[in-house]
């Protein structure tokens, strides 16, 4: 199973959301270990909310950063992650009424999604916000 691998290139230069990023790629891959260790729909369940309350919480830190900075992409930003969570907890009401599966196409999508999104729009905030 292709892990994330975490390196500076993710980095966007801002700690906390350096270090919150980096918590996201320790919980997909988590999700995926328990995928291809062929853990029950207990373990993986349990490990994709940890990911979709965990999302949820730094979503929410990066916007009040936006919006405390005056952040001026602050609503294409934020129609992002709106659009993701949406996506995650969509496929999560799915995943617990056994209409959906975890998949290593699931796991590649929230991987791309989390590194354009770093490399896109998190750099840009990052460069709008004073140094954190
Ligand atoms: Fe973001």
């Amino acid at each position: 199973m292709a892990m994330m691998e975490w390196s500076d290139k993710l980095a966007v230069g801002h700690s906390a959301i350096d270090r919150d990023h980096q918590k996201l790629v320790g919980l997909i891959n988590e999700l995926g270990e328990a995928m291809s260790s062929g853990q029950g729909k207990d373990v993986c369940g349990g490990v994709l909310g940890e990911l979709v309350s965990y999302t949820k919480t730094h979503f929410a830190m990066e916007e009040r950063l936006m919006s405390v900075h005056n952040f001026t992409g602050a609503s294409e930003h934020r129609t992002e992650h709106l659009r993701l969570v949406q996506q995650v907890v969509d496929f999560q009401d799915q995943y617990q009424s056994g209409k959906a599966t975890l998949s290593v196409s699931l796991l590649h999508f929230l991987m791309e999604w989390l590194t354009h999104h770093i490399l896109d729009s998190d750099k840009a905030l990052a460069r709008g916000l004073p140094p954190g």
